[in-house]
C-alpha cells in the first residue's frame, strides 16, 4: 500500500486515481475546482464513463479514495505524486503546459521528504526535466525527489477496463529507486512493463497516438480510392488486418478521428519535430486527410439530393465516438454547421452527449435521445456516431419513417445487402453505393 496524491480529476487523473485505490493504495485526488471536488466526495462523477461511478463510490466507502482541494496537504502526505492535469492545445498547436508548471511549483513548495513525482499527462519530450527543475527551484532545503514519466493509454468510453487490464505500463525514470517504486505499484495490474528514460517514455505516448491516427487516415485514404475503383474498404481492411504485422484494429474507415487526444497530439508532435528542425511531413498529411474526411458525408448527401435547403436531416450521433459525452473535436462540430449553412434543418440523436452538444449548437438544432423519434418527420438520415441504438436500427422501419429513403452513413454501420433489402439509398464510406 502506497500513499498516492493525484493532481487533476479529469479523465486521466480521476480514472487512474480510482484504479490505484481499487488495487489497494491510499489515494487522494486533488483539483482546484471546489464544486467538482464536493460532488466527487458525494460520489457524483463529472464525466460519463461506464462503470466508473460504482468503483469510485466503493473506494470512497472503503476509505481508500478521497477528494480534496487542499493540494499542499495532499502532496505533503503522499509518497508518490501523480500529475494528471490537462495539457490543452495552444494556438500554435503546441501543448500548453501552464497547469503542469503550476502543479510542479506547488509540489516544490511542499516537498517535505523523498517523493516520486510521476507525469501522466501527455507532455512534450523534455517536460519531465522541466518539472524536475521547477520543483528544485521552488523547494527549500535539500530534499531528494525523482521524476518519472508514466503515460496513460486509456480510451474514453472504456477507461476503467483499459486501466484495470492495461496492455503495458511505460516507466521512464531518472533513477532505479523511483522506477522500482512505480513498478511495484503496477504489480497488481499484472502487465508488461517497459522501463526507459524520461524522454523515451514521453515520446512513446506521442508516437503511439500519432501511429493510431495514421492508421485511421491511411484506411480513410484507401476508402476514398475504394469508392473510385469499386472495392469495399471493410473487406480490404479485413484482408490487411489478418496480417499480424498490420493488425485488424483501428482500420475502420469513417469520418475521421476526433476527441481530446488524436487531433491535439498529432499537432503537438509536428510542433515537437519543428523544435528540432524536423519537418514531419507524414503527420501533416495524416491531419489533412482527417480534415477532408469529415466533410465526406456532406458532399455525399449533396450528390444524392442536390438541394439541402429546407430539408430536415436526422443526424444520428453527436459525440466523437460511442459511450462518451465528449464533444471535443467531434466531427459533428464541423458537419452540422456545414449542413445548417446549406439551409437544412437538423434533428439530432445522441443518448448521452445531448447536453454537452447544446453548449455548441444551442437552439439551432433539436435534440433527441430516442433514435426513431429523431427519424420521424425527417427527409433523410446521416450517421455520425456508431451508438448501439444506431447499429441496432430496423432498416425497414427507417425506410418507413423517412420521406426520402436516404442514409449517408459515416461509420459503415450496416451490411450493404441489408440496406439493399430495405430498399434504402445507402451511401457509406469506401463501399459501393446501394440503390443509387
Ligand atoms: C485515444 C487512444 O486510443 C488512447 O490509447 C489514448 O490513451 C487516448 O487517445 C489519449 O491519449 O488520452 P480516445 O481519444 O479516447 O483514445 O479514443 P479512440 O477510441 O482512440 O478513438 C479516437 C477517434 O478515432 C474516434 O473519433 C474514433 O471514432 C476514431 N476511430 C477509431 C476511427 O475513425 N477508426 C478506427 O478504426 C478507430
Amino acid at each position: 500500500m502506497k500513499r498516492i496524491a493525484v493532481m487533476g480529476t479529469g479523465y486521466v487523473g480521476l480514472v487512474s486515481g480510482t484504479c490505484f485505490a481499487e488495487i489497494g493504495n491510499q489515494v487522494t485526488c486533488c483539483d482546484i475546482d471546489e464544486g467538482k471536488i464536493q460532488r466527487l466526495n458525494e460520489g457524483i462523477i463529472p464525466i460519463y464513463e461506464p462503470g466508473l461511478e460504482e468503483v469510485v463510490k466503493r473506494n470512497i466507502k472503503e476509505e481508500r479514495l478521497t477528494f480534496t482541494t487542499d493540494i499542499p496537504s495532499a502532496i505533503r502526505d503522499a509518497e508518490i505524486v501523480y500529475i494528471g492535469v490537462g495539457t490543452p492545445m495552444a494556438e500554435s498547436g503546441e501543448a500548453d503546459l501552464t497547469f503542469v508548471k503550476n502543479v510542479a511549483k506547488t509540489i516544490g513548495e511542499n516537498l517535505n521528504g523523498y517523493k516520486v513525482i510521476v507525469n501522466k499527462s501527455t507532455v512534450p519530450v523534455g517536460t519531465g526535466k522541466l518539472v524536475q527543475s521547477i520543483i528544485k527551484e521552488h523547494s527549500t532545503g535539500n530534499v531528494e525527489f525523482d521524476v518519472v514519466s508514466n503515460p496513460e493509454f486509456l480510451r474514453e468510453g472504456s477507461a476503467l477496463e483499459d486501466t484495470m487490464n492495461m496492455e503495458r505500463a511505460v516507466i521512464g525514470a531518472t533513477s532505479d529507486k523511483a522506477a522500482n517504486i512505480i513498478k511495484e505499484i503496477h504489480e497488481p495490474f499484472n502487465t508488461t512493463i517497459i522501463s526507459t528514460n524520461l524522454e523515451s517514455a514521453e515520446m512513446i505516448k506521442y508516437a503511439a497516438n500519432a501511429f493510431l491516427a495514421t492508421k485511421i487516415s491511411f484506411i480513410n485514404d484507401i476508402a476514398n480510392i475504394c469508392e473510385r475503383v469499386g472495392a469495399d474498404v471493410t473487406k480490404v481492411a479485413e484482408g490487411m488486418g489478418l496480417d499480424s504485422r498490420i493488425g485488424a484494429k483501428f482500420l475502420q474507415a469513417g469520418i475521421g478521428y476526433g476527441g481530446s487526444c488524436f487531433p491535439k497530439d498529432t499537432r503537438a508532435l509536428i510542433h515537437i519535430a519543428e523544435q528540432v528542425d524536423y519537418d514531419f511531413k507524414m503527420m501533416k498529411a495524416v491531419i489533412n486527410t482527417n480534415e477532408y474526411q469529415k466533410m465526406k458525408v456532406v458532399t455525399k448527401l449533396k450528390d444524392i439530393i442536390s438541394e439541402l435547403k429546407g430539408k430536415t436531416i436526422a443526424v444520428l450521433g453527436l459525440a466523437f465516438k460511442p459511450n462518451t459525452d465528449d464533444m471535443r473535436d467531434a466531427p459533428s462540430l464541423e458537419i452540422i454547421p456545414a449542413l445548417l449553412k446549406e439551409g437544412a434543418k437538423i434533428q439530432a440523436f445522441d443518448p448521452i452527449a445531448k447536453e454537452a452538444a447544446r453548449l455548441h449548437f444551442g437552439d439551432a438544432i433539436s435534440y433527441h435521445t430516442d433514435v426513431y423519434e429523431t427519424l420521424t418527420n425527417a427527409d433523410v438520415c446521416v450517421i455520425l456516431t456508431e451508438w448501439k441504438d444506431v447499429l441496432e436500427l430496423d432498416l425497414n422501419k427507417v425506410h418507413s419513417l423517412l420521406s426520402k429513403p436516404v442514409i449517408v452513413d459515416g461509420r459503415n454501420c450496416f451490411d450493404l445487402k441489408e440496406a439493399e433489402a430495405a430498399n434504402l439509398i445507402y451511401h457509406s464510406i469506401g463501399r459501393p453505393e446501394v440503390n443509387s
